[in-house]
């Protein structure tokens, strides 16, 4: 199933006004050049504000509203989650990691700040994104206990236990073959556990019942895995100019991928049905779960 028109008309808008607000918080927690060292600064800025999806930041938001919560009370939480996104960009590109050239549309980091600077501003944001949850003044209508709480769930999902255990295995499987279901773990783990603790975040601060919790985390489960594979699918047969990054590099270095491993319709194939099944784990939730509803159809159709 696809979207159709009027439903895409309504996502585009959604996803617009929710960047919207997303590009603006973003930029008022990264301070400008005119700090010191005015590198570390310049370099957030770049990689960050260079644009972007924005859809963890989104999602989080996304989850708020649809258990009735106020997006705008999330946002810091969904900055955050954007600024460790960004750093896992930064350093995935490094040329001891993917090695590419482009990202988001400009030169990656390290080509322009050096590896050195681009490691750095990487540390930065990930160290940045953890007081961003902890600072009180910014989050005045949320009990401590939630922002403890989701401190320690985007923490597990970005470690060792999450993205960066992903991103191990992803490097060490290199030119090697695996089967579907150690792809299945690389791509839950360095995508989609991020994504899930976006929306679980939201929810979570959000105050949800455990009804709806359950079905937000079985609706990330599926959306996040889809998410990569998708991705894969991008970097075989997308276009460089709306993505804004290479493609063809996945084959170039020995990636294991979904399209690699059973071909790009099978690939698509599977992708649909765990969108299919994200959105029908999202029955409890009633109407103001339809942004999360357009946005799984979306994670499939994108083109970049
Ligand atoms: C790219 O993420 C890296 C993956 C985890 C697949 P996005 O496709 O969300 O990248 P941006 O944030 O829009 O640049
Ligand atoms: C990115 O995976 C995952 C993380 C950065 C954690 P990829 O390496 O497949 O993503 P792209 O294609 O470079 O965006
Ligand atoms: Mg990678
Ligand atoms: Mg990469």
């Amino acid at each position: 199933m696809n979207l159709n028109r009027n439903d895409a008309l309504l996502l585009k808008e959604y996803l617009a006004g929710r960047k919207a607000l997303v590009d603006e918080a973003l930029a008022g927690f990264v301070p400008g050049g005119e700090f010191d060292p005015p590198a570390i600064f310049a370099a957030a800025r770049y990689s960050l504000l260079a644009g972007g999806k924005r859809l963890r930041p989104i999602l989080c938001l996304a989850a708020a509203e649809a258990v009735g919560g106020e997006p705008r009370a999330v946002l810091p939480v969904a900055c955050a989650l954007e600024f460790i996104h960004t750093y896992s960009l930064i350093h995935d590109d490094l040329p001891a990691m993917d090695d590419d050239d482009y990202r988001r549309g400009r030169l990656t980091s390290h080509k322009v700040f050096g590896e050195d600077i681009a490691i750095l501003a990487g540390d930065a944001l990930l160290t940045e994104a953890f007081r961003l949850i902890a600072r009180r003044d910014l989050a005045p209508g949320i009990d401590p206990a939630r922002l403890l709480a989701v401190a320690d769930e985007i923490a597990a999902a970005a470690g060792w236990f999450g993205m960066v255990g992903g991103q191990v295995l992803d490097v060490q499987a290199e030119g090697k073959s695996l089967d579907r279901e150690a792809l299945q773990r690389i791509h839950r783990l360095k995508t989609g556990a991020l994504i899930l603790v976006s929306l679980r975040a939201g929810a979570i601060l959000s105050g949800a019942s455990e009804p709806a919790l359950a079905a937000l985390s079985d609706y990330g489960q599926r959306i996040g895995l889809a998410f990569q594979i998708a991705d894969d699918i991008l970097n075989v047969e997308g276009d460089r100019a709306l993505m804004g990054k290479g493609t063809g590099s996945d084959a170039a270095r020995g990636k294991v991928t979904f399209p690699a491993l059973m071909g790009v319709e099978a690939s698509r194939a599977e992708a649909e049905a765990l969108i299919d099944a994200a959105i029908a784990a999202l029955a409890p939730l009633d109407e103001r779960a339809d942004p999360l509803r357009r946005i799984a159809r979306y994670i499939l159709e994108r083109n970049s």
